[in-house]
């Protein structure tokens, strides 16, 4: 059993809870349960899943010896005999504790209002058949939050194709499905012919949905430009220009709510949201949506006015993108980073009829990481 040779104590320091072992020309210290946990043989290599148990090990891992040996370090565990060989390589990447390499976790590139020309674009055919061009897709996604799919068939088939390039549609409380056109009865603002505020959708909900499809069926009416933002740019500028401001709007949860007959949807979330790096990743926002306020009368007077600042700057020249989407097209953007509103039509004008629908971003760069990079089983 024991095979373990040309043991070197110089080179491999036993410790009482872990060892240390020359690596990258410094010494790299490893914790025990760590190292028994994360051997190459606790990994079905057919799940893909850990199957080894920790929780009943009969007492704390120690090794009885360990040594490098080429370019592993083997370790000879004291009890049931096992030996572990982990590739220096692999112990390299976890000996500081910097988040595991993620190939999804791409810097953000804020764009402003002459975006138009330069959105990425992808046929529904050329995404279909080739997975490189949905990575493309994706990383544009990440990248600048924002794409249109083009040459869309008029069908309701077609937006559940394209969702599923790149996860599965995600329901909201308002269902799998919406469609924007003129109402009776409207009970949102969308489905009428009036202008339709800067927002982000369904702030509402505890979670809103992470990816928003918006397919045009038909667009024949005079007027109804679509306005999309990039937040992130204007967070970005909101930061530099007022600082503590902005630190409010990332900050303070604050009420939104959507309430009507049948439902009462309510959630308090941070208009600037920032990810695990302190950067901006997007926003929340709807007026139309903001439930009264239930902040101290006296922290208003110091948010409402950051509030309102940012709520004019994200209507700024410089940052609103103004264009037709025309049918046929889809446009795909992150619901929490890309802020959307309308121009008004009139109705009598022609058609306008616009079918949307949600996926999640985690499952986008869940979809993104498998097509760009090796993983940890390939
Ligand atoms: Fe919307």
């Amino acid at each position: 059993m024991n095979t373990v040779v040309a043991i070197e104590p110089s080179e491999v320091t036993l410790g009482e809870k872990g060892l240390s072992l020359p690596l990258n020309g410094e010494q790299a210290y490893f914790n025990y349960y760590w190292l028994r946990d994360n051997c190459l043989s606790s990994f079905d290599s057919q799940t893909r899943e850990r199957t080894f148990d920790i929780f009943h090990l009969d007492g704390a891992p120690v090794p009885q010896s360990a040594a490098i040996e080429g370019d592993n370090l083997t370790v000879l565990w004291a009890g049931d005999g096992h030996i572990s060989r982990y590739p220096l390589s692999f112990l390299s990447e976890f000996s500081s504790a910097k988040p595991r390499h993620d190939p999804a976790d791409l810097p953000r590139r804020a764009w402003f209002a002459d975006h138009y020309p330069n959105m990425a674009r992808f046929s529904q055919a050329e995404l279909k058949a080739d997975p490189q061009k949905v990575a493309e897709w994706i990383k544009a996604l990440i990248v600048d939050g924002v794409a249109i799919v083009s040459d869309m068939p008029d069908t309701d088939a077609a937006l559940t194709e394209t969702v599923e390039l790149m996860g599965h549609v995600r329901p909201t409380f308002f269902g799998l499905y919406f469609d924007v056109r003129t109402h009776i009865n409207p009970t949102n603002l969308a489905y009428t012919a009036k202008a339709l505020e800067l927002h982000t959708d369904t702030p509402a909900e505890e979670h809103a949905p992470g990816m928003q499809f918006l397919h045009m069926r038909a667009n024949t009416v005079e007027g109804g430009r679509n306005l999309f933002l990039d937040g992130v740019a204007v967070a970005n500028d909101f930061r530099d220009l007022y600082p503590e401001e902005f630190k409010l709007l990332a900050e303070t949860p604050i009420p939104f709510y959507c309430e009507h007959d049948n439902y009462d949807m309510r959630s308090h979330q941070r208009v600037i949201e920032l990810d695990q790096h302190g950067n901006v990743s997007g926003l929340t926002i709807s007026q139309h949506m903001l439930d009264v306020s239930d902040l101290s009368q006296e922290f208003l007077d110091s948010y409402y006015p950051a509030f309102c600042r940012f709520g004019r700057m994200l209507q700024d020249d410089k940052y609103v993108m103004k264009f037709t989407l025309h049918a046929g097209e889809c446009i795909v953007f992150d619901n929490h980073r890309i802020v959307h509103g309308r121009a008004s039509y009139t109705a009598e004008s022609g058609e306008r009829y616009l079918r949307g629908c949600y996926s999640d971003r985690a499952e986008m760069r869940s979809t993104y990481r498998a097509l760009v990079s090796e993983g940890r089983f390939k």
